[in-house]
């Protein structure tokens, strides 16, 4: 991977210094002021970079200096490189020469990558919030969100404006930025940051399946032909185990050709290359060739050429048209397709030792992350597995585990995750369902009531995914865990199984979200936030504490979490086989194909399990308070809230607290102080302080919570500008990305990657104010009008003939759907305390009429459990009386679609 090149670029106004002449080491491109003295602007690039200056009568027009850069020895010809221009906008500039530059903005942001720098003089935007009372500026604004740049400068440049601008197609362009000292007598801080440029990729030797070319039905004779009851005949679990693998793997090597991995990068050939169109390629550049050397006429080279690029045409917008078909189950596929990474989190340091060493081949880091992640398991004398000769107490009914239950778990396997460190890739179970089921469920049966956990089951390869924070320190990654697929599917058994004991057992914990069917993200902050909103409402102010463990899942010390599944009532076999699953694993860091050597696990559930959250779930189930202060836990996220009025107030929600230190030190789970921080919500908050054990809380005024912005005057603004933002990133790779314009490639695409984040937990942030609702229909806006044939069109229309809803209306029927399931479905629970039936039942309209309640804040008004009620209570009884949740849907659209 090509890396950091220095570059140095200067906006040059007003400079005495003569910046402008050359640099040893650097190409030198400038601009000089048409009119007046000094100033202008100027590029240098190292001299080692490929560069060429680009130039136009159109950035003639303007103040400004453009250059595009390769990066890395071979670039193929579908990636341009990276365009550079440093522009200067005059304070005084006026509306056409704003327009000429925004023109060169669209020119040379059309597919490649860019990276736009320089002085534009806007002051008054809020970059936090990309927004601006200012006319001119919110025509900019506009001109860079329909080109999808994106703004990455955060802090003031200049006294506390943000006046100097660093616009990207692509934020992973930029690394480590830097805002800070000034050069020479500009008053303008100097701005330094890294430029990516991912093009030689270190190719992996790695052979993986090719499924394409597999042939599972020769498979499935193969291994139909198995007599697995005679093989087990006399053996143990763990060698009926082994053998099964052993022959499964064998399997199918003989049915499943193997191919080298392709790795996501520019230097692989684009996915639309097939071998035919190769051919025509090369026919093309035959004629080329024949044509200069005069054996044939200019014409048939360019009949040649226009073969060429019609196939070209058809090849690529076919694979668009595929993409876009499978979207909804495969979006990896999309992702390799644009040529871009789906987040950064895939890359990998360079990491630094504590003595400061960088270590940046793959093998190096994959040792030192896994020798960082052991490191934070709480290493307490564990006793040895036990090896299934005793039991505790009371012996426990077997656990029959049929062959149905197993067939089915296995054809609901995912076919594109990854597999674990036995080799047998979820594809291949999944086509084998039927085949496998039987000696699955047999070793399966034999693992729970023995209580004998195979060994492939507890290891793993982890895979380190990158958080935030910079990429060098090794505590900034989260280690997932590639378990094995087999023992995932008998863990989803045995999870069934313990969430029904425990709820015959009534051990339920109201507190938590997350843990059950139906429970959500969404869900939790509606519970919550119905508390305080109402709170708020009745003249309090509340103050929120936002809680944080570190490192809980890694930390789970396994006694004491034994001691509490013991209390729980669930089978003692399936207890005892989770305790043998928990002791004993192993794990090894696993990165782009090499492997660190073994460490020992001994703490914490596996992140990436499927029993690992729920056993996280039951370690805090304990964990609560005495008062009548609000605390809500998901997984590892908990909040308290409660009124804060008085001094009295402040001290029970300090008891709280102090409640939670006590069980934290009990249970050996560390808070992170650092990262506990408290909200102070409702005008007149006295901002009482709050210590968590001798730690002084840091207060906050907007805290992501499970994914959504909250801010202390629950606007939900903040919310609403980072949705959009997220959105157009996404609607700009798109743009970029595929070539295609028709409503059936992008549409899907849309509906797929872009809308859902304007949607997550929407029912909860539901925009207040009409700006903010603007600002998200604006998204849906845009991408309608990329369409073609759409452009001339009305939004109405638009949404009309691609079939859509416009945003605002889907929140409605969201709204009703989230009504339904907590009046009449999986949330009733919940419900119960959110909704109250109306006392005067009217039998005429429908009999599910919800009692309105009285408020008195607009954030109140905007809840869901009030603003919800009214159009609830006028939907006709056929549709909320619906059988079923798919049944209510098809009735509501029905009645919606006479809407407008
Ligand atoms: C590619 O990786 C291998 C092993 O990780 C290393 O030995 C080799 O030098 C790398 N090649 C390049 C071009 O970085
Ligand atoms: C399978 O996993 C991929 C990526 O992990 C996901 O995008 C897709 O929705 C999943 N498919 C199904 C059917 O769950
Ligand atoms: C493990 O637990 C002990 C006892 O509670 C504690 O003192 C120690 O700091 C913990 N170690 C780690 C690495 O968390
Ligand atoms: C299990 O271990 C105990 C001692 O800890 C031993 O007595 C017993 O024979 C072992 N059982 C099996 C089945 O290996
Ligand atoms: C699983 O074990 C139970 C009880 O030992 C038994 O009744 C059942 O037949 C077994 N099922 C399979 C598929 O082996
Ligand atoms: C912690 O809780 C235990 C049991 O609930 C109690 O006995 C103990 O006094 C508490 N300790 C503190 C410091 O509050
Ligand atoms: C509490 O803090 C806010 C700003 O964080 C401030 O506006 C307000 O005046 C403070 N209230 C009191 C009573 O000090
Ligand atoms: C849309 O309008 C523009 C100019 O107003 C025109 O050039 C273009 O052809 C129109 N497009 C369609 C699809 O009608």
């Amino acid at each position: 991977m090509a890396r950091t090149s220095v570059l140095i670029i200067l906006v040059l106004q007003k400079c005495s210094h003569d910046w402008a002449t050359g640099i040893e080491g650097y190409v030198l491109f400038r601009k000089d002021r048409n009119k007046g003295k000094g100033g202008g602007v100027a590029l240098y690039i190292n001299d080692e970079i490929e560069c060429k200056e680009i130039r136009s009568d159109e950035m003639d027009m303007t103040e400004s200096v453009w250059a595009t850069i390769k990066l890395g020895k071979k670039t193929i010809r579908a990636s341009p490189g990276i365009v550079l221009g440093v522009c200067y906008r005059p304070p005084g500039s006026n509306l056409d020469m704003d327009r000429a530059l925004f023109n060169v903005f669209n020119k040379v942001n059309t597919n490649g990558n860019c990276v736009i720098m320089g002085d534009f003089n806007f002051p008054d935007i809020d970059w936090r919030t990309s927004a601006s009372n200012n006319n001119r500026a919110q025509i900019f604004l506009d001109a860079i969100a329909d080109g999808f740049l994106q703004q990455v400068v955060a802090e003031p440049t200049r006294g506390d404006a943000i006046l100097d601008l660093v616009l990207v197609s692509n934020e992973d362009l930029i690394e480590e930025m830097v805002v800070g000292d000034n050069l020479g007598s500009s008053d303008h801080e100097l701005i330094q940051f890294k430029l990516n440029g991912r093009i030689n990729k270190n190719k992996s030797a790695t052979r993986v399946f090719d499924f394409k070319r597999a042939d599972f039905q020769k498979l499935r004779k193969l291994v139909r032909e198995v007599d697995w009851t005679e093989e087990f005949m006399g053996l143990k679990v763990e060698e009926a185990w082994d053998y099964f693998k052993l022959k499964l793997q064998k399997l199918s090597e003989a049915c499943i050709p193997r191919k080298g991995k392709k790795f996501i990068g520019r230097s692989c050939r684009p996915s639309w290359m097939s071998k035919h169109l190769r051919e025509v390629i090369k026919k093309k550049q035959k004629a080329y060739r024949e044509w200069k050397k005069g054996g044939i006429s200019k014409e048939s080279y360019l009949i040649e050429v226009r073969i060429c690029r019609d196939k070209v045409r058809q090849a690529k917008s076919q694979v668009e048209l595929d993409l876009a078909k499978g979207i909804k189950t495969n979006s990896k596929r999309f992702y390799s397709h644009i040529n871009r990474k789906k987040t950064k989190k895939e890359e990998v340091g360079p990491l630094k030792t504590e003595d400061g060493v960088e270590v940046k081949d793959n093998l190096g880091m994959a040792q030192y992350l896994n020798k960082y992640f052991a490191s934070v398991f709480n290493k307490t004398k564990e006793d040895l597995r036990d090896n299934g000769s005793m039991i505790n107490g009371n012996e426990d009914m077997e656990v029959d585990i049929t062959i149905s239950e197993v067939e089915a778990k296995l054809k609901q396997l995912n076919g594109t995750k990854s597999g674990g460190p036995d080799n047998l890739h979820p594809r291949i179970l999944k086509e084998l369902a039927q085949e496998i089921a039987s000696p699955l469920a047999r070793i399966f049966n034999e693992s729970v009531n023995s209580g004998v956990v195979p060994y492939d089951w507890r290891i793993a390869n982890i895979v380190p995914i990158f958080k935030k924070g910079k990429k060098s320190d090794p505590s900034n990654y989260r280690p997932v865990s590639l378990t094995s697929v087999v023992c995932k599917v008998l863990e989803k058994i045995l999870k069934e199984k313990v969430v029904k004991d425990i709820e015959v057992n009534g051990k339920w914990d109201k507190l938590q979200h997350g843990f059950t069917k139906g429970r959500s993200c969404q869900t939790n902050l509606i519970s919550f936030f119905e508390r305080v909103t109402d709170f708020l409402d009745k003249g309090n102010t509340v103050d929120l504490i936002y809680l944080d463990f570190s490192k809980a899942f890694d930390t789970v010390p396994h006694g004491e979490l034994l001691v509490k599944l013991d209390k729980m009532g669930i089978n003692r076999k399936i207890e005892r086989w989770i305790g043998n699953w928990l002791k004993g694993r192993l794990q090894r860091v696993l990165l782009k194909g090499e492997l660190s050597s073994w460490r020992e696990v001994t703490s914490g559930v596996p992140q990436g399990s499927v029993l690992g959250p729920i056993l996280f779930n039951l370690f805090i189930t304990d964990l609560g308070t005495k008062s009548g202060n609000v605390l809500i836990k998901f997984a590892d996220d908990t909040k308290l809230g409660g009124i804060a009025n008085l001094e009295k107030d402040r001290d029970t929600l300090q008891e709280d607290l102090d409640d939670l230190v006590n069980w934290s030190n009990r249970n050996r789970m560390k808070f992170n102080s650092e990262k506990c921080k408290v909200m102070h919500l409702g005008i007149n908050n006295k901002n009482f302080s709050y210590k968590l054990g001798t730690h002084q809380l840091e207060v906050t005024e907007e805290e992501k919570d499970l994914g959504v912005l909250v801010d202390h005057r629950m606007t939900m603004s903040c919310q609403c500008d980072m949705a959009v933002k997220k959105a157009n990133v996404i609607l700009g790779c798109i743009r970029r990305g595929i070539s295609s314009r028709d409503k059936e490639v992008l549409v899907p695409l849309y509906k797929a990657l872009v809308r859902p984040h304007l949607e997550y937990c929407v029912q909860f942030w539901s925009p207040m104010f009409k700006k903010d609702e603007f600002k998200l229909e604006q998204v849906q806006r845009r991408a309608t009008r990329m369409i073609r044939g759409m452009e001339n069109l009305s939004y109405e229309r638009r949404l009309r003939e691609l079939g859509l809803f416009s945003l605002t209306k889907r929140r409605l029927r969201g709204d009703m759907i989230a009504l339904y399931k907590y009046i009449r479905g999986i949330n009733t629970r919940e419900g119960e305390e959110l909704f109250k039936l109306s006392t005067n039942v009217d039998t005429r309209t429908n009999g599910y009429k919800l009692a309105t309640r009285k408020f008195r804040l607009e954030i109140r008004r905007r809840f869901l459990t009030i603003r919800g009620v009214k159009f609830w209570n006028s939907l006709p009884r056929e549709v909320v009386g619906a059988k079923d949740l798919s049944c209510f849907k098809i009735k509501l659209d029905k009645f919606m679609e006479e809407m407008v």
